[in-house]
């Protein structure tokens, strides 16, 4: 790939500076690749109408080529183009939860590329709460594909420095507008099935989807549960390993105490054949493990979301920090604690219930 002299723009969301948006929209519209900030994750935008722009970020991302991109939007009425039958639900849920973390598949209309959508019927569409993305989007006047801005398998970017890392050089500019809120993706929510299915947790729980719609199922693979052999992933984003740091992940999960002595356990085993331990520990349990571990917080177990928050972030650390292996304590699966605990057993490599 050829070297692009990367743009760096500080952007302060609560001061937009608009010649920046201005500068960063003509690039969209030129077909350039931009990253943004989102209040979920940092996304790396083109204009979602151009196929040669949106086949430019999976080669950025190396990401592979069926996986399809999120159509992001900064009005409803956008949405009305880019889907041929919009299913009722879809009004409800984006009055009740949009702007913000929820994307909805439904079935796409015939002019949005097949680089988008990786060859399925369907379009995935988010309006994203961050003045940013919105204003970035409104002065582009397109939707906007944008996968999380990261390489392909990588955790996702909670900062601009996360995409500076893995994509400087490959794309035209990073909007740096300081660490997005909630540090973990949408909810990817399909609508095209009688009973909505959500395909991916995220910042929007299965509980606030289920007050709205009353029925919703969660797919199985969300579980991480093996999908039978002829049956194909519904959101094709499921087959990949995800969100792993360079060094491997054991993830233990279960009651927290039984957690704690079987992570002490594991970390002296390691620690005695010489290995460079790393633990991602909740505050409540981060006191008492071997001192020559290398601890990092996760957060709260008191309150899922800061945990959302730093999850990324401490992945990538780790990574600095050159460990052998990273051991990471499991959380309850309520609330937000269902896609915190999706992104960790998809970036682990081995798993224990305690
Ligand atoms: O919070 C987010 O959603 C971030 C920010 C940047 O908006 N974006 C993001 O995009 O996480 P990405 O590409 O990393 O993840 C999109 C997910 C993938 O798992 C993909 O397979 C799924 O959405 N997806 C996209 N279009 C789909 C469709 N038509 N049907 C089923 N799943 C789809
Ligand atoms: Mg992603």
């Amino acid at each position: 790939m050829e070297y692009i002299n990367t743009k760096n723009w500080l952007v302060r969301p609560a001061q937009l500076d608009e010649a920046i948006i201005q500068q960063a929209a003509a690039m969209i519209k030129k077909g350039g690749l931009v990253a943004f900030p989102t209040e979920t994750v940092y996304g790396l935008g083109a204009n979602g109408l151009d196929r040669k722009a949106v086949a430019a970020i999976y080669c950025a991302k190396g990401r592979p080529s069926d996986n399809p991109l999120i159509l992001h939007v900064a009005d409803t009425s956008m949405v009305k183009d880019l889907s041929r039958n919009l299913p009722d639900k879809a009004s409800l849920l984006m009055r009740k939860f949009w702007p913000g973390p929820l994307t909805l598949v439904v079935p796409k209309a015939k002019h949005i590329p097949v680089e988008v959508t990786g060859g399925l019927d369907t379009v995935a569409v988010r309006m994203p709460d961050h003045p940013v993305a919105l204003a970035l989007i409104r002065a582009s006047g397109l939707p906007i594909a944008a996968p999380s801005a990261n390489q392909s398998g990588r955790p996702s970017p909670t900062k601009a420095e996360h995409v500076q890392a893995d994509l400087q050089g490959r794309i035209d500019a990073i909007l740096d507008g300081g660490p997005a809120g909630l540090g973990l993706e949408s909810t990817v929510l399909d609508l095209t099935s009688k009973v909505p299915v959500i395909l991916r947790p995220g910042g929007v729980t299965y509980e606030e989807l289920k007050e709205v719609l009353g029925d919703v199922i969660i797919d199985p693979s969300v579980l991480g549960k093996k999908l039978p052999k002829d049956q194909v992933p519904r959101s094709p984003g499921m087959k990949y390993r995800h969100y792993a740091p360079t060094s491997p992940v054991i993830l233990f999960e279960g009651e927290p105490h039984k957690i704690k002595t079987a992570i002490t356990e594991r970390a002296q085993a390691l620690l005695a054949q010489g290995k460079k331990v790393g633990i991602l520990a909740t505050e409540e349990q981060a006191q008492g493990y071997p001192p020559q571990a290398k601890i990092l917080k996760l957060g709260t177990r008191e309150n899922p979301t800061t945990a959302a928050a730093s999850l990324f972030s401490r992945l990538r650390e780790f990574d600095q920090l050159h460990v052998d292996v990273i051991l990471v304590e499991g959380i309850a699966t309520t609330g937000i604690g269902l896609a915190i605990m999706n992104r960790l057993r998809r970036a682990a490599v081995e798993k224990f219930e305690c």
